[in-house]
């Protein structure tokens, strides 16, 4: 079950930049129902890396929702996303249900798309043919599709003289993952499964690639997963933040936090973000020291 914690000190729970969450309507984007996933099942290996894993996530007419998992490493944050995407071995779930818009996940789907934690392209593939690539597979012809490639590549803030006939080894690691979020978000996926995409980022690019996501996210009006280990980051970037404790990992703590209406740059600096900041963070610390949420209240 999740494991929502009152949070009766929250520093912006009667802040007016805490908007209400809109009127939803059926059937939910996602529904994780008890989801638990043990490796390697029957085998000496055997190793559970979630437990009891519940979430839901509705669907809000005319925006998706931001969802940022934040957890140690090991604790089950990729196992869930690829449950999502249905992706194995992580997929299928040992027990417990994974509904996408209702229906039990089956396998991969064009209404997913995911960013991967490694930088994943084509080394045989220029810039273009790697964000074409989804499209190639969907039968796009080839003008059509290279047309709506080259707005991607300018979306995602390269520059089509320039980049469009590179290889990946050409490539920054912020261009790979320009390319990367193309490619996922030029097949406008409904769900985009983002895992630590910008982990190996520097500070600065770091902060220009939230402000990138929240832009196209807007655009494309999708409902995100991203995962992410900074605390920052996923207060910048979610509507809501799931906190997994060690493994088997388990919610610990869900946190609905105010909406990025500004530059990354510009709000991550006031003091306002910052308590928020500091109070996941403190609660985080909490936790861990007194062991799970079940360990805490009788
Ligand atoms: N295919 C697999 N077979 C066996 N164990 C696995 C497999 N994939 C993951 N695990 C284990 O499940 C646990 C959770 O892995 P997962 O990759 O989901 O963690 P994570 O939270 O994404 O970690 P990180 O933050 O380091 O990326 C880990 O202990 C990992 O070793
Ligand atoms: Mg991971």
């Amino acid at each position: 079950m999740t494991e929502t914690i009152a949070q009766p000190h929250s520093p912006w729970s009667k802040s007016t930049w805490y908007q209400a969450k809109p009127e939803a309507r059926q059937p939910n984007v996602i529904d994780f129902k008890n989801v638990t996933k043990t490796y390697l099942k029957g085998t000496p290996k055997e190793f559970t890396a979630i437990r009891d894993v519940d979430f839901h996530v509705e669907d809000i007419v005319g925006k998706g929702e931001f969802i940022c998992l934040l957890g140690p490493s090991g604790c089950g944050k990729s196992t869930v996303l690829k449950l999502i995407a249905g992706l194995t071995p992580q997929f299928p779930a040992t027990e417990g249900e994974v509904l996408v818009f209702g229906d039990e996940v089956v396998g991969p789907g064009a209404d997913r798309g995911m960013v991967f934690q490694e930088y994943t392209a084509f080394d045989n593939r220029t810039v273009l043919d790697n964000i074409a690539f989804g499209l190639e597979c969907r039968g796009m012809p080839r003008r059509e599709r290279y047309d709506l490639v080259r707005t991607w590549i300018e979306k995602v803030g390269l520059n089509v003289t320039k980049d469009q006939y590179k290889y990946p080894h050409q490539l920054s690691g912020g261009m790979r993952q320009r390319v990367a979020i193309a490619r996922s978000l030029v097949l406008k996926p409904r769900i985009i499964l983002m895992d630590e995409p910008f982990g190996a980022l520097d500070p600065l690019t770091r902060l220009r690639m939230q402000d990138l996501l929240i832009h196209l996210w807007k655009e494309v009006q999708a409902t995100v997963f991203f995962v992410t280990h900074s605390i920052s980051e996923a207060v910048y970037l979610g509507d809501r933040i799931l906190v997994f404790s060690n493994s088997p990992g388990t919610i610990l703590l869900e946190e609905r936090v105010p909406p990025p209406d500004r530059p990354a740059m510009e709000m991550q600096r006031e003091a306002e973000f910052n308590d928020v900041v500091c109070y996941i963070r403190d609660y985080i610390a909490d936790l861990e020291s007194k062991g799970s949420k079940k360990e805490q209240t009788p």
